[in-house]
């Protein structure tokens, strides 16, 4: 089978975890590296996340950080959310992967002109990182084949009226990344919202008894309790969708649109903009995911979750 080459980038994060544990439990995917961003919590909390979920999944690939700060905005931390640690809830091993020398940049850089193939970014926390890779080598543009991400809701946001948590962090790199002609795949709230996992699916993780499944139990679990008293009744699991989009796409509905980011405003800076009628008269820049088969995506977490107690990590 011929596995789609791809670069994980993210703030983990309870759901950029389980996003990235999927993703290195799909054989249909080659994980060539990792970068991280500040976003969830400060860059150094969510690289020591990204090394020790390395070293949980035995996954071996260079991880590299990324800067300290958003291109223009001062850093948003929400350990309300994903706990002090960013991560909390599961106990998980001292991080046995040595991180990069090189920043995050540098290393997508390598990555991507190293490449014989155009290679899938999978950013999953604010677009710094990308935004900063596509104003630093604009060349290398063609080298990215397009770009899966969790970010934005064309209907609403989550941290504010308007805006997603993951573009309202960084809005202006959201905007460079939007508007670089790379075809993108939006996984927003509008289906994000919808990749729920119960309570109930939340303990079938759990007996299915490998390390990987306890660690995902228990961020399930954590996470819940965060949703439960906003009133939703399970987890949603918004950066999976990201990686599920590239290897269960049948799973999903989506519409081509246009989409703007507000980058100012008094209500609005950070929100999606599409244009549904097409009163610009411009292409659609973005594929926006707006549903999902809920059950058919929770059969297929559980089942690649599964396949780790067969010896995958
Ligand atoms: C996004 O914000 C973060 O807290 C999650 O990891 C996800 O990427 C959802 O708005
Ligand atoms: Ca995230």
């Amino acid at each position: 089978m011929k596995r789609i080459p791809i670069i994980l980038d993210g703030d983990p994060g309870h759901d950029d975890a389980i996003a990235w544990v999927l993703a290195n439990g799909s054989p249909c995917l080659d994980i060539r590296g990792i970068t991280t961003v500040c976003g969830n919590q400060i860059i150094e909390k969510t690289t020591y996340n990204a090394l020790r979920i390395c070293t949980l999944l035995k996954l071996e690939v260079p991880v590299a950080m990324g800067r300290r700060k958003p291109l223009i905005s001062e850093p948003i931390v929400v350990p309300n959310v994903h706990g002090e640690s960013g991560l909390d809830g599961a106990h998980l091993p001292e991080p046995q992967i040595r991180l990069e020398s090189e920043d995050a940049v540098t290393l997508l850089a390598r990555l991507l002109t190293e490449s014989e193939e155009p290679v899938t970014l999978v950013p999953t926390g604010p677009l710094t990182n990308i935004a900063a890779l596509f104003l630093a080598h604009p060349e290398l543009k063609p080298k990215v084949a397009r770009i899966s991400l969790m970010g934005g809701g064309v209907h609403h946001g989550n941290w504010t009226q308007a805006a997603e948590f993951n573009i309202l962090v960084d809005p202006e790199a959201a905007d460079v990344v939007f508007s670089a002609g790379v075809p993108i795949i939006m996984a927003g709230l509008d289906v994000t919202e919808k990749a729920m996992i119960f309570p109930e699916e939340m303990e079938q993780i759990r007996a299915l008894g490998n390390p990987v499944a306890l660690a995902v139990a228990q961020w399930l679990e954590f996470f819940y309790q965060f949703h439960k008293q906003l009133g939703y009744p399970g987890a949603p699991i918004h950066d999976a969708v990201a990686v599920a989009a590239l290897i269960c796409p049948e799973i999903m509905e989506s519409s081509a649109f246009y989409v703007q980011v507000e980058t100012t405003g008094d209500f609005c800076r950070g929100m999606t903009v599409a244009d549904f009628r097409g009163k610009l008269g411009k292409k659609p820049n973005a594929t926006v995911l707006m549903d999902i088969d809920r059950q058919a995506f929770v059969e297929w977490l559980i089942k690649t979750i599964a396949a780790y107690g067969e010896g995958k990590a």
